[in-house]
């Protein structure tokens, strides 16, 4: 919702005024007259850079939409069989192929991904962004760190004499978010990456809405705004310059993931080599739910189009449907937040579609200017309306998809809550961090020493293996369950 804004002059004002006015949304300039050159300039510029009418559009398109409570979409859970699982083994053949496929991708320099990072992580009661979070690792590496270190380690894997893999890291910003990131970059430098493989951009904003529509201010001289949502992504890349940056280095297969979870395999190569194999143009991971209750996403259909049911839309009735052959849950597509896009896909496709995305509610406690008192309110409770746009919003208009069914405990543990919460929590990603890397070392031979009543501190470097590949050498060792591994010849054994 950004454009260039024109120049402050005394008619440009008057006739942002009137499109206010002629949009419903006059109020915004009832204290205008308070405010000094320096700021009445800032947000004329603000104000001229929201597309007004668009906001009210959307806000009216949602409302009424979110209304429409007598026709809802018919859900229906996917289909048995209808998309490929990795967990039966039955697949083990064909993961080999994804895989190798995924890598000559890679190898050609046909692989980029694109890293969610516009959330504020207001679950997890930590300000800074998710990315540098420490979940308490012997490396005591944050989120950030363990995703660029799989991705130096795919590269090398990639490589061969003739191909130095280069895996493009594109990293999605919000407002409160942004800054900090990239601070945090710069001053790892770039988690050994080269910095020009790194490419920030930001998602944008919409104004905050009353009850009833009318745009909330934060003060005097400034709209109320907030992310639009992680499916900001798609207008971002294309206005940011993302996309032809994409193309002029001529990638076509895209990788994106949300921050948070520390086992994400960043550029999975069985994921894209098996989407790309499937000619798909958008894909997505998923795994088993844990329990209905679960607050994870589901993929299902909508009207037979593919779409997911947010953890807090479904019913706890439709949460716990079961599949009357196998009593397991009906809707069990558990969305990880792990897509797969062609470029031309996002390049050609979605433009054609994104006016037809429909925008989420979300009622939050929005601290606005009271116009009549000019008091700053602080709510209590929710009293206004944020409009948001989910990354998977395009799933309904994928002529083909691909969905991927992954085993958790390699691919998903979800950092959202606060330290001590028991679930989806700092400890239990460490917890399950470790877990795997014990079972890389035993899957290649090697046996780790658990004492009883001590928690294992064992870390693989993802530098050293991205997916337990590479550790022949720890054949027929013993290993001390406390210790860092960077390089598999000073490995501590017992
Ligand atoms: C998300 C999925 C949910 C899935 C779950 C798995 C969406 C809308 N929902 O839920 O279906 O089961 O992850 O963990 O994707 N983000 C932005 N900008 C924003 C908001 C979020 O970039 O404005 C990013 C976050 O930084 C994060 C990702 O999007 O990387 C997911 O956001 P989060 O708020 O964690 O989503 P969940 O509600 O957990």
């Amino acid at each position: 919702m950004v454009k260039g804004a024109p120049t402050f002059t005394s008619e440009n004002l008057a006739a942002l005024k009137q499109r206010y006015a002629d949009a419903g949304q006059a109020h915004v300039f009832e204290r205008f007259g308070e405010l000094n050159d320096e700021d009445a300039a800032a947000f004329f510029e603000q104000l001229s850079s929201i597309e007004v009418e668009d906001c009210n559009e959307f806000f009216a398109r949602t409302m009424d939409s979110s209304k429409q409570s007598q026709q809802p979409a018919k859900i229906e859970p996917l289909e048995s069989g209808s998309f490929d699982t990795t967990l039966d083994g039955a697949q083990d053949g064909a993961m080999d192929a994804w895989r190798a496929e995924g890598l000559r991708l890679i190898r050609e320099n046909k692989v980029a991904v694109i890293l969610l990072a516009g959330g504020q992580g207001s679950r997890l009661g930590s300000s800074a962004p998710k990315g540098l979070y420490d979940i308490g690792l012997p490396s005591g590496k944050p989120l950030f760190a363990l995703q660029a270190e799989r991705i130096r380690r795919l590269q090398q894997l990639a490589s061969d004499d003739t191909h130095n893999a280069t895996i493009p890291w594109l990293v999605m910003t919000s407002g409160p978010t942004s800054a900090a990131t990239r601070a945090a970059f710069e001053k790892a430098e770039y988690f050994g990456l080269n910095a020009d493989d790194v490419f920030f951009f930001n998602q944008g904003v919409l104004p905050c809405f009353s009850n009833d529509g009318k745009i909330l201010l934060e003060s005097a001289g400034r709209v109320a705004v907030a992310p639009d949502g992680n499916g900001g992504i798609y207008q971002a890349l294309r206005l940011s310059g993302a996309l032809d940056w994409l193309r002029s280095r001529g990638i076509e297969h895209i990788h994106s993931y949300c921050v948070d979870n520390c086992l994400v395999r960043v550029a999975d190569p069985t994921f894209i080599g098996y989407a790309a194999q499937r000619g798909a143009e958008c894909g997505a991971l998923v795994v088993p739910k844990k329990s209905w209750d679960e607050p994870v996403g589901v993929i299902c259909l909508r009207n037979r189009d593919f779409g997911v049911v947010e953890y807090s839309e479904i019913s706890a009735e439709m949460a716990q449907m079961t599949r009357p052959e196998t009593s397991e849950l009906a809707y069990n597509a558990g969305n990880i937040c792990n897509h797969y896009y062609t470029l031309d896909f996002l390049q050609h496709r979605v433009p054609e579609i994104e006016d037809k995305l429909e925008h989420h509610v979300a009622r939050k406690k929005i601290k606005h200017l009271d116009l009549e008192t000019g008091e700053l309110v602080a709510p209590t409770k929710p009293n206004g309306i944020k409009l948001e746009r989910f990354v998977f919003d395009v799933f309904p208009f994928v002529e083909r998809m691909a969905i991927l069914e992954v085993d958790r405990k390699d691919q998903f543990s979800p950092l959202k809550n606060a330290p001590g919460s028991g679930a989806d929590c700092p400890e239990t990603s460490r917890r399950d961090l470790i877990a795997q890397c014990i079972r890389f070392a035993e899957a290649a031979g090697a046996k780790v020493q658990l004492v009883d009543g001590q928690e294992p501190a064992f870390e693989i470097s993802a530098l050293v293996s991205y997916a337990g590949e590479g550790l022949e050498s720890l054949k027929g060792k013993t290993l001390a369950a406390n210790q860092l591994i960077t390089d598999l010849d000073s490995v501590v054994t017992v």
